[in-house]
């Protein structure tokens, strides 16, 4: 049984990597994993947001199947303080390796919830869901993080609670113009207490950053908050220092480590020394810098003699984001060939990313499979190769067709994946289907997102593209690709360019029938109620609001 070790980047685009096609920006490391081992060409995340992706990765299962998915329009966790976070009732990689006997471990990001119905139940926290060790950021990198112009929370938050107090403001000054010329008669105490609450929600929209930085920028080890709000010059190091004592403390093995980079998630939060390394601004310099990152872990691997009975596997958990833009700078990744991005659910650059796989001796080195493959996928292989079972009480969409080998191993074999169904939040946007006969890859397109400016590739000046409502196109008849002829989606097939055209659509339409029919409703954790903010669910390491407290005083 290896040991096991997953790496995943946080809004990498597959554009960015060398080994997938960049020239530019260099990630030497990353290259040497692929060259010594397994490349997937086609290897899809089950979305293309950050929680629900996740869910699916640790799950091996369509994201809607636990709930950790929206029906109206919040695409991920919005708070840590929210009650919605990955269901105990799921099973993940972690929780049955570590019943085989495994040491498992997470260091980085979470973004799968936290508590239930008090600052610590801790009822989605990582040590619930099979992890015995947890360090690192239990919510997600953001902008607001930083207080950078690209706010995923703040400004919006600003905007509304200004908006609040202008409208109380404008009441206030007619009750009172009205009471003293005389023309209505109200008694004071409701002025006052208008003004009172006009007041305050001007003070909080002032504290508005503030109050965010310490609500989600803290970092945990275990059950413990070790630093609230995050001292960011010094993360990058903390994470290497825990991925790379873990590996050391753990040496006997077998250990499942999972190192969830906050790389390169923006604010981009970089080190003095590698700010300005790269060509490409910040963002390529965070790329370079966690492909440093992934060599001093591999060199650890290395240093105590592990690289051979470990399985090493990088990947990403969705596409760049195109719309991290400021003036003239691209703070997010590039897709290279590939159509679209990040909250993208079909088009294929927000879902396709890299995935590499190594492990000396037992991989070949330097394979390259273009089958599609998925995220979801790694589940059954580690659960396998751990010596657990995978559940059969649930669909899992993973697939493991060998019996004692990954399928990658041999010549003949196939990824197992006739259909993956792209989902947009809870809405089915495309399907590919991989006719093994003729070693096509079809892509059909129910839904697109409308593109701000038109035809831009992109929803800029919007966050990321909807998935539903007035902002999407649904199509009849379905938009159909052939992925292997045109990966980069860029000609539509008609009944009169492809003579496969309507038996494409039925074999699709039919697969996807099927599929809808093993879908049972689950309680969406991504929804209003389970996604709000609730001051009671607030972790604070202090006397809320005032949380604050650094590493040193909590060890
Ligand atoms: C390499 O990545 C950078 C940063 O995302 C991007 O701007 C550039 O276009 C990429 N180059 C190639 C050849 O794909």
């Amino acid at each position: 049984r290896p040991n096991i070790l997953l790496l995943m980047a946080d809004d990498l685009g597959i554009g960015d990597v060398g080994c997938y096609g960049n020239t530019t920006l260099r990630t030497p490391n990353i290259n040497r994993l692929a060259e010594d081992g397994v490349t997937l060409t086609q290897h899809i995340a089950a979305a293309p947001t950050c929680t629900p992706s996740r869910a699916a990765f640790l799950t091996g299962r369509y994201p809607l199947r636990s709930g950790m998915v929206s029906s109206r329009g919040n695409r991920v966790l919005q708070w840590t303080a929210v009650s919605g976070g990955l269901p105990e009732s799921e099973t993940t990689f972690a929780k049955i390796l570590k019943n085989e006997g495994y040491a498992t471990g997470l260091i980085g990001k979470w973004h799968l919830g936290l508590n239930c119905e008090s600052p610590s139940d801790h009822c989605h926290h990582p040590l619930n869901h099979g992890f015995d060790y947890f360090y690192g950021m239990p919510f997600s990198m953001m902008g607001d993080c930083l207080r950078w112009d690209l706010s995923e929370k703040r400004a919006g938050l600003e905007l509304k609670l200004n908006f609040c107090v202008q409208i109380l403001a404008l009441a206030v000054l007619t009750v009172a113009a009205g009471k003293l010329t005389g023309l209505v008669s109200v008694p004071w105490m409701p002025v006052v207490w208008l003004t009172i609450v006009a007041v305050l929600l001007c003070v909080i929209s002032h504290f508005v950053g503030t109050l965010i930085v310490h609500a989600d920028c803290f970092l945990m080890r275990n059950h413990s908050i070790t630093e609230q709000p995050m001292l960011f010059q010094r993360t990058t190091s903390l994470m290497l220092q825990e991925a790379v004592s873990f590996i050391k403390r753990n040496k006997h093995g077998p250990f499942l480590l999972f190192v969830s980079f906050l790389h390169v998630h923006v604010p981009l939060v970089t080190t003095e020394k590698s700010l300005g390394k790269s060509v490409h601004g910040l963002y390529g310099d965070n790329v370079e810098e966690m492909d440093w990152m992934v060599g001093q872990i591999l060199d650890t691997l290395n240093k105590e003699g592990l690289t051979d009975n470990t399985l090493v596997y990088f990947t990403s958990d969705h596409g760049g984001s195109l719309e991290s833009q400021l003036g003239n700078h691209q703070y997010g990744g590039w897709n290279g060939i590939y159509k679209g991005g990040k909250g993208m659910g079909g088009w294929e650059g927000g879902i396709r990313v890299p995935g590499i796989f190594r492990w000396p001796g037992v991989l070949p080195a330097g394979r390259v499979i273009d089958e599609p493959t998925s995220l979801m996928d790694i589940f059954p292989t580690v659960v396998q190769l751990g010596g657990g079972q995978v559940p059969q009480d649930r669909d899992q969409s993973g697939r493991w067709p060998g019996t004692s080998h990954p399928w990658w191993l041999g010549a003949g074999a196939h990824s197992g994946h006739q259909f993956l169904m792209h989902y947009c939040e809870g809405f089915l946007h495309a399907a590919r289907w991989y006719q093994r006969s003729t070693g096509t890859v079809w892509k059909v397109h129910f839904t697109t997102p409308k593109f701000h400016p038109e035809g831009a590739g992109a929803c800029y000046g919007r966050g990321v593209c909807p998935c539903s409502g007035a902002g999407v196109i649904h199509h009849d008849p379905p938009v159909l690709f052939n992925l292997s002829r045109d990966p980069s989606e860029a000609h539509p097939l008609t009944p009169a360019t492809e003579p496969l055209f309507h038996q494409v659509m039925e074999r699709v339409a039919q697969a996807v029938k099927e599929h809808q029919q093993t879908l049972t409703p689950a309680p969406l954790q991504l929804d209003s109620l389970n996604n709000i903010w609730r001051p009671w669910l607030q972790p604070c390491c202090g006397v809320f609001p005032l949380c604050w407290c650094s590493q040193e005083e909590h060890q």
